[in-house]
């Protein structure tokens, strides 16, 4: 252990998408970094916007009791990103300026930026910046890389397998194909651990290109084989040629064309992201938040904490910042839900 500074300065933010477990971290890092080190809080409004309008204020340890169970953020979030752009308004100052120029008026030590993919790059570019920056990953699509996990991929799979539960009972008295969407962007996590809980007969994700023909014939197999209803659950990242329908509904339609088949369409949305966390988001996210308190007292800056084999380690920024963690095809669960019969179209 390196050497502990007391009583250094904290500005916290949270941007991009909302999750839940994100309150959890905020008061992980406070209440560690109050309690133990003696140190000062102050919470960014909206994430970088904040930090480019000044908007803040300081947060006690007082602030930080019972937002342990809240959803979304208590700092409110924006998908700001100050770099984007830059150097086309020739007589503009900066954003990255103003936001150097506010971290020192502010009396900054550090910044914590708790975020995904987007948020994490902006924090890298600081840190290179000169900026003393730590970095929390939180996404519900669970596509950092450099970590096994994120905060609120847990709890927007309870959410979607919940709601893929409810849907088997309603296709199962219809004899339909039910279709589900979840979110993820461009990775399949949300819709292969949700489409697994679920028991999802098919499986579609960005990583795993599909075949309509192949979704055909092994859903018309299934009504042969004396099972009259099927639930296909799909991420809302995979390949859709209909650019102004959802993947759930060009795919429900294209299955009801290829086979007869009665198909129904549902995209849970924002539901996954809403609401309070899952006991393990919330383990994880104060995982983080005392991990990150911990290495600022260290001054160990421009790193994300992150869980490795289910110990918390620390990344540097630059090896995380512009790489996307995807399901590898070959992914063991892919393997073993294709050895049970799951279907992902190809
Ligand atoms: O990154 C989280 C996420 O919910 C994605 O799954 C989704 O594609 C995106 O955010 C939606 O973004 P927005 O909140 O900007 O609509």
């Amino acid at each position: 252990m390196g050497k502990i500074v007391r009583g250094q300065k904290i500005g916290i933010l949270t941007a991009g998408g909302d999750c839940p477990g994100i309150n959890a971290a905020i008061r992980g890092v406070g209440k560690t970094a109050i309690v133990k080190y003696g140190m000062r809080l102050v919470g960014i409004s909206d994430g970088f916007t904040g930090l480019i309008t000044k908007e803040y204020r300081e947060l006690t340890e007082h602030d930080l009791s019972g937002i342990l169970t809240l959803g979304g953020t208590i700092l409110g979030t924006s998908r700001e990103k100050p770099f984007k752009g830059m150097g086309k308004g020739k007589n503009e100052i900066s954003k990255p300026v103003l936001i150097k120029e506010h971290y020192e008026q502010m009396g900054l030590d550090c910044l914590v930026c708790i975020g995904g993919n987007g948020t994490l790059k902006t924090a890298n570019l600081l840190s290179q910046e000169g900026l003393n920056v730590v970095g929390i990953p939180k996404t519900i699509d669970n596509d950092v890389w450099g970590t096994d996990l994120t905060f609120g991929f847990d709890s927007a799979v309870n959410i979607a397998t919940e709601a893929i539960d409810r849907l088997h009972s309603t296709a199962n008295s219809h004899k339909r194909i039910m279709i589900i969407e979840l979110m993820g962007h461009n990775a399949g996590w949300i819709a292969l651990y949700s489409g697994i809980a679920g028991g999802g007969d098919v499986i579609l994700i960005p990583e795993i290109e599909y075949n309509e023909e192949k979704i055909a014939e092994y859903l018309l197999h299934r009504v042969n084989e004396n099972k009259p209803y099927s639930i296909v659950v799909l991420a809302e990242g995979i390949k859709n040629p209909a650019k102004d329908r959802s993947a759930a509904q060009y795919i429900s339609k294209r299955i009801n064309e290829m086979t007869g088949l009665e198909t129904r369409e549902t995209v849970l949305g924002y539901i996954q992201r809403g609401g309070t966390p899952s006991p393990m988001d919330r383990v994880l996210a104060t995982r983080y938040g005392t991990a990150a308190a911990d290495m600022i007292a260290e001054r160990d800056f421009g790193k994300m904490v992150a869980l490795k084999d289910n110990r918390i380690v620390s990344v540097s920024l630059g090896e995380v910042s512009g790489k996307l963690k995807l399901v590898e095809p070959n992914d063991p669960l892919v393997i073993q839900a294709q050895n049970m019969g799951t279907s992902f179209g190809i």
